[in-house]
């Protein structure tokens, strides 16, 4: 268990008490849900798992600052990356009184194996041994891997790298289906049955991972300029991304999606550089929240050595209509009106076409 020794661990580092919150229905209800009903993804692939865990630890940070008379919070972020930036714009936003001690920016920490050298010295117990010296994050949404031989772009990671997902060479041979109930957005159920966010989650994260969905791999840029390599294990979050966009084929039309992208990069954007409680931020949610009104239905998804498809998907609230899309009839579309209509809409081409032959 992550959480076996962190008592000892604390005690060892020098607090007076440790306090464990169990945020885990908060964060994918308020945090992984509206990012997932804004389609947000960083650079065309970051599903942003370790991004919006940044602000629900350290807005529960400030209220545990709060409760107990604390004037300085701390985190053990390096000062080379995106989290550092999260937690402390979290910390500006929610009290910015607050002092924040940064150690590996503070003290002689130049890399991880001096912070594991100073753990020794002062006897902290610490779970990474220096063979093993990924850095990695987990939470209810992935898993994310940097360091150690994927530092070089050009290495392939180790099979026994990964943690939440199976080899897709090694998954099943028979596929699964799995259907995703979804309401103005945002998950409800998982096959037929209704479960509550961090639940839901969890299940999928199970019928994701022995499929070997959801493994990414990248190269991006951090919001402190530089480059980073990383590998994300996002199970359950691939498949529900999947779910979501599907249902919005039904459910919005040509332009709405348009803007609706277009305000998912920035959105994608945000949320990687640590500014969740920025008024932009929760501005745009409410434009998310009222464009995705009615999406509402379900999707059913094929999942098979790690593919996600799309095998069906229904909505009360479709705009799809058989009866005018349809090759074998039609009543409501007339096909004689497209005549006048590409005549029309292709005006502007036709008088460049005169133009150039000087007609
Ligand atoms: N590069 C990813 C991000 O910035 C993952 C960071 C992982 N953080 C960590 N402390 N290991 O969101
Ligand atoms: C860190 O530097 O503490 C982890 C990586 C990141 O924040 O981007």
């Amino acid at each position: 268990m992550e959480m076996d020794g962190l008592e000892r661990k604390a005690k060892a580092s020098g607090a007076s008490q440790l306090v464990i919150k169990d945020l885990k229905e908060e964060f994918v209800r308020d945090f992984i849900f509206p990012c997932l009903r804004a389609g947000a993804v960083y650079e065309r692939k970051y599903l942003l798992g370790t991004s919006m865990a940044r602000p629900v630890i350290a807005k529960a940070m400030v209220e545990v600052a709060k409760e107990v008379g604390a004037d300085a919070v701390s985190h053990g972020c390096t000062g080379k990356g995106n989290d550092q930036v999260r937690f402390e714009l979290t910390f500006f936003a929610l009290n910015p009184e607050l002092k924040v001690v940064a150690p590996w920016r503070e003290w002689d920490i130049q890399g991880r194996e001096d912070a594991i050298e100073y753990a020794k010295k002062h006897n902290v117990p610490v779970s990474v041994s220096k063979r093993s010296i990924y850095s990695r994050d987990r939470n209810l949404w992935h898993l994310s891997h940097e360091g150690d031989i994927l530092e070089d772009p050009t290495n392939e990671p180790k099979k026994e790298m990964y943690m939440l997902t199976v080899d897709p060479e090694d998954a099943p041979n028979q596929p699964e289906y799995v259907e995703i109930g979804i309401a103005s957005g945002m998950p409800v159920s998982i096959n037929g049955n209704d479960l509550s966010p961090a639940s839901l989650l969890s299940v999928l994260n199970e019928i994701g991972g022995r499929h070997g969905i959801g493994r990414m791999d990248m190269v991006e840029n951090r919001l402190v300029g530089m480059k980073s390599r990383g590998v994300y294990e996002t199970p359950g979050g691939t498949i529900l991304y999947a779910a979501v966009q599907e249902l919005e084929s039904l459910t919005l039309d040509r332009e709405t999606m348009q803007v609706k992208d277009m305000l998912a990069l920035k959105y994608a954007e945000l949320v990687y550089a640590g500014r969740w409680f920025d008024p932009l931020r929760d501005s745009m949610d409410a434009f998310m929240e009222k464009v995705t009104e009615s999406t509402t239905g379900s999707v059913t998804l094929k999942l098979y050595k790690g593919s996600v498809t799309v095998a069906s998907r229904k909505s009360p609230n479709s705009l799809y209509r058989e009866e005018i899309s349809s090759f074998e009839t039609g009543r409501i579309y007339n096909q004689a009106d497209a005549t006048g209509f590409i005549r029309l809409y292709g005006l502007p081409t036709r008088v460049r076409a005169m133009l150039q032959r000087s007609i």
